[in-house]
């Protein structure tokens, strides 16, 4: 697969595992950064895995920052996002099969690497189900309008 991957400061270490463990597999990684644990703004990083999910340059993203949460929300503000904040790989599997999200974001400072491998691992592994759950889909779209 194709996987964007974006962070902030606190999340360079993880970043660097998790594109070392995808390289491993096979897998294509486009790292926008941040490389450096000079501090930086979230939104930054959200929004340029954002356009390439957007721009299907690549099957989906991944987004770290300290808990996860203001990368997700930032990622979550641009039309066509459906960025999941998953902290266990059950969520994972469910936010593809049932959400079709297209990114997914964790927390640097709330998980560790471990975990943050079985997650990638548990959405990469998923399908999305399609039927009432792409009319659900449709509804949250509307309300992007
Ligand atoms: C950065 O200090 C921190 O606020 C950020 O990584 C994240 O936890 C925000 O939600």
């Amino acid at each position: 697969m194709k996987i964007a991957i974006g962070n902030d400061h606190p999340a360079v270490e993880m970043k660097q595992l998790l594109v070392a463990y995808l390289q491993e597999q096979g897998h294509d990684i486009v790292n926008v950064g941040t490389d450096t644990e000079d501090a930086v703004d979230y939104p930054v990083f959200a929004k340029k895995v954002a356009n390439k999910v957007l721009s299907k340059e690549v099957d989906f993203g991944i987004l770290i920052c300290g808990t996860g949460i203001g990368i997700s929300i930032a990622a979550n503000k641009i039309k066509g996002i459906r960025c999941a904040l998953c902290s266990e790989p059950f969520s994972a599997k469910l936010t593809k099969e049932h959400n079709d999200s297209n990114i997914i974001a964790i927390g640097t400072r709330a998980i560790g690497i471990g975990m943050a491998k079985a997650i990638v691992d548990a959405y990469m592994s998923a399908e999305f189900l399609g039927g009432q759950h792409k009319v659900r889909i449709d509804m949250i779209t509307d309300l992007e309008e």
